[in-house]
């Protein structure tokens, strides 16, 4: 046990999906993984353990920001060994050429700053996934016919941004979308020497006033959790 998770030792699978919200985690486990068993709900952030296609995978809650996801991604990694970890989630797209319902791969994730940015001191370190997950997924979402785009995008400490000058100085460098968890999951995976991806669904627009229908939430999420899987056994 740590002081956020529950489970026992050997409860948590070397793979790791993460999604923001706990009761998504419950979903996907219910829905994708055989034998299920709830593994964490320390202060409710849902973790279960069981298998896809004969392999032990481990689905749990990371919560919102990059702080909440540190404390999770952290004590996963150092106290229960995991692996290879896989954020799934979703984002706001910052490219017209990137629309609802499109997934985003996360190539190299910017930010603010991040939980790690102070032990970096000047540097601006650039965190980026695993490029084996990260080409394993592309083939994966491309097999399927999901639209999809590989590339830059920023892990944001706000979701109510007072800065809209920063969006547009990240739509010029080409940064595909906003969300608020990649960039401390990768930066820990670069630390512990680890597998990470993000594999991001766009949730609404930033440049338009579009947002996913709630009917279609499911459906989206549910496509992540397969490119996800498929990814980490590829
Ligand atoms: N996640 C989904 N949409 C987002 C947005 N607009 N900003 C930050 N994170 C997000």
């Amino acid at each position: 046990m740590t002081f956020h998770i529950g489970a026992k030792p050997g409860e948590i699978a070397e793979t790791v999906l993460m999604p923001g919200d706990p009761y998504r985690a419950r979903w996907a486990a219910q829905k994708y993984l055989e034998n299920p068993v709830l593994v964490n709900e320390v202060r409710g952030m849902l973790g279960f353990t069981g298998t896809w296609r004969g392999h032990r995978v481990t689905i749990h809650g990371s919560g919102m920001g990059m702080p909440s996801l540190s404390i999770y991604a952290n004590e996963l990694i150092k106290d229960y060994g995991a692996q290879t970890l896989i954020r799934i989630g979703s984002a706001g797209a910052l490219q017209h050429h990137v629309n609802v319902r499109d997934v985003v791969l996360a190539q190299a994730a910017s930010t603010i700053g991040s939980p790690s940015r102070t032990i970096f001191r000047e540097v601006n370190f650039a965190p980026v996934a695993d490029f084996g997950l990260l080409s394993a997924a592309a083939k994966v979402a491309a097999a399927r016919g999901i639209t999809t785009h590989v590339g830059g995008i920023l892990s944001s400490d706000t979701f109510y941004d007072e800065r809209p000058d920063l969006g547009e100085q990240l739509q010029r460098h080409g940064c595909l979308c906003v969300e608020m968890e990649a960039a401390e999951l990768y930066t820990l995976a670069a630390r512990y020497q680890r597998r990470a991806l993000a594999v991001l669904t766009i949730s609404d627009h930033i440049l338009r006033d579009e947002a996913l229908p709630a009917s279609d939430r499911e459906t989206s999420f549910g496509a992540m959790v397969e490119i996800a899987l498929e990814a980490a056994f590829a």
